[in-house]
């Protein structure tokens, strides 16, 4: 009796114990799949100073969720060109984007002011506009188009670039130069007297440059000329400065709805330093480059004559609807906040 009471017994503490464990599996289950991994896809290639930002964000929102958010970035255009990236990320198909502001006007038309000829006078007008209630109420447009605006990204300027040396403007006139898909790109251009050729950033545009057909250039930033190789068909880099829409990083709507109070702010967070980050990887970089490209033989002109450039695209913000108008004098008001932003912490 004793015995079989006793057996009864362990047999009782064993199937409690295997319940115990069972739950307890069950409850680590239950947490992993509540793990979540955001997808994030852009253009650029792993060496690029906007992917290395990302990887340090992503490194970030693990630590800031303990582990319940991951990041998977997707570099280089795996996943398709800008435009199919804004599309997948508004759809939901994939959680976050990083695109060119230039991109985002054909969603949002005042996003174009930002793509507007010799707009920003310095670094720090472009951080003021871009820190300050503009940029933040640029970024609030977009919720209209089902994407969520996380950050700005320092995308530098944009200048000339061709097959054939550049000497001026006069020399550009006639020329085919690869723009942006951007209305505001393509109207500066036309003032300029250059023949716009609206194209994809990516192989098709590299191929192009490389054969020299449809295009004798392209145009901008310096990071971009060198991670795409544009200077080995193109040794001759303008410095005229023309251009500076912002890169921007954007989520899908649904995708940042979908997300706890708690996870936002862990997201926000790992967004805002990957951005100070960047600013400072974006200088490094930039001097590293002209350094290499000095060492190729590649021409930077940086003593350029801008007041021809400046003169001939005034009919482009004549021609601004009123709207646009009042956004240009906004920008124009805008002056850096008393406070620094915050710096990186490594993580
Ligand atoms: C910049 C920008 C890209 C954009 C590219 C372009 O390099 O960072 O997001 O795609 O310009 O010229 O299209």
């Amino acid at each position: 009796m004793r015995t079989q009471r006793a057996f009864r017994c362990t047999m009782g503490l064993l199937a409690a114990l295997a319940a115990i464990a069972l739950a307890g599996l069950g409850c680590r289950s239950g947490q992993s799949e509540g793990k979540r991994q955001l997808v994030l896809a852009h253009v650029h290639p792993d060496s690029h100073p906007v992917h290395r930002s990302m990887v340090r964000m992503g490194e970030l929102l693990e630590r800031n969720s303990g582990g319940a958010l991951t990041l998977e970035i997707r570099h280089s255009g795996q996943l398709g060109a800008e435009r199919e990236l804004l599309e997948k990320t508004q759809a939901g198909g994939i959680q976050m984007t990083k695109v060119s502001t230039s991109l985002l006007e054909s969603l949002v038309p005042e996003l174009g002011v930002l793509s507007l000829p010799y707009l920003f006078h310095d670094d720090e007008h472009y951080w003021a506009v871009l820190d300050g209630p503009v940029g933040r109420d640029m970024l609030d447009r977009l919720e209209a188009v089902g994407l969520k605006g996380l950050t700005y990204y320092d995308a530098g300027a944009r200048s000339f670039y061709a097959r054939e040396p550049i000497t001026g403007l006069q020399s550009l006139q006639g020329r085919q130069i690869r723009v942006q898909q951007s209305p505001t790109m393509i109207r500066t251009m036309e003032a300029l007297g250059i023949t716009p050729v609206a194209l994809a950033f990516g192989p098709e545009l590299t191929q192009a440059l490389e054969k020299g057909e449809r295009v004798d250039g392209a145009e901008n930033n310096l990071p971009s000329y060198w991670t795409e190789q544009h200077y080995l068909s193109c040794p001759h880099y303008y410095a005229d400065r023309h251009s500076r829409p912002p890169d921007v990083l954007v989520m899908s709507l649904k995708a940042w709805n979908a997300l706890s109070a708690q996870e936002q702010a862990a997201l926000t967070d790992a967004v805002r330093q990957s951005a100070v980050y960047q600013r400072q990887l974006w200088q490094e970089e930039v001097a590293r480059i002209l350094r290499e490209l000095d060492g190729l033989g590649v021409t930077v002109a940086p003593d350029v004559e801008r007041e021809p450039f400046i003169q001939a695209v005034q009919p482009v913000y004549d021609g601004l609807p009123a709207e646009h108008k009042a956004w240009v004098d906004r920008v124009r008001a805008a002056r850096p906040a008393a406070t620094q932003p915050a710096t990186a912490e490594a993580p």
